[in-house]
């Protein structure tokens, strides 16, 4: 029997918009994508949007995340934001280890870790990104980078601590270049991705545990990357910008 997991795309709006444009974007996702029951949609405004974005998508289908955290409760720790303000403007998501954070910020796998138990412990829906970047796909080393970022954030948690975690493999020579991974190349690395979820979290965890894809995903390639087993999603950074771009990435899923 196929298992059943909902497909679930994420937009990551990165350092973009006003606010204004933050709203009407809000809004546009919601007005195309609020019945669109099939696919989950999850949406992630800079932090000072993410308050009024939320208003814009009260009770709708539509997920509102944050593209961050820091691992403190409080204090200071200027410039920084922590879990507990991220509830309590709404946030039901977070991204955590998104390559940005890892390559351009210099977030470590211990940090990483630190952020998803933060994340966990507060109640907030992780969004793990992990991914190879160009030099480690050339030395053949993808399978061992995703597996050995996966272990650093996973290791020590059980599957009960980890029920809503959705994996986002982005590999790194992916994001805002136009270099989409194949259908394949994303499958091969999500199937190996699933199997070593499994042996950290058992079978029954990995089974059902969402992965989506994230890297240029344009609605041109949504639905072949959709059209993989183990593909169940995608992180859509700069197509993410435009709600008809999104919208039809998001729709891509029914094909
Ligand atoms: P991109 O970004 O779609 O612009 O490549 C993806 C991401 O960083 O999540």
């Amino acid at each position: 029997m196929t298992p059943k997991r909902k497909p679930v795309v994420g937009g990551n709006w990165k350092m973009h918009l006003t606010l204004a444009e933050a709203q009407e974007l809000g809004s546009e996702v919601r007005n195309r994508l609020n019945s669109y029951a099939a696919v989950q949609t999850l949406v992630f405004p800079p932090f000072p949007f993410l308050h009024a974005v939320g208003q814009r998508l009260q009770d709708s289908a539509i997920g509102l995340g944050a593209q961050d955290l820091h691992v403190e409760k409080k204090g200071a720790f200027t410039g920084a934001v922590s879990a507990e303000m991220l509830v309590s403007v709404g946030c039901k998501w977070v991204l955590v280890g998104h390559s940005e954070r890892r390559h351009v910020f210099g977030d470590g796998d211990d940090l990483v870790a630190n952020k998803l138990r933060v994340a966990l412990a507060a109640g907030l829906k992780p969004v793990l990104c992990i991914g190879e970047r160009l030099q480690e796909r050339q030395a053949g080393d993808t399978f061992a980078v995703n597996r050995r970022q996966l272990r650093a954030a996973l290791h020590g948690l059980s599957a009960s601590d980890v029920q809503d975690l959705v994996v986002a493999y982005e590999p790194v020579w992916a994001i805002g270049t136009g270099l989409v991974a194949t259908p394949e190349q994303a499958q091969e690395v999500h199937a190996d991705v699933r199997s070593a979820i499994g042996e950290l979290l058992g079978i029954a965890f990995a089974t059902q545990v969402r992965i989506q894809y994230g890297g240029s995903v344009k609605p041109e390639t949504a639905a072949g990357l959709f059209g993989k087993a183990d593909v169940d999603g995608l992180l859509v950074g700069g197509a993410s910008l435009k709600a008809e771009e999104f919208a039809a990435i998001v729709r891509a899923r029914n094909a």
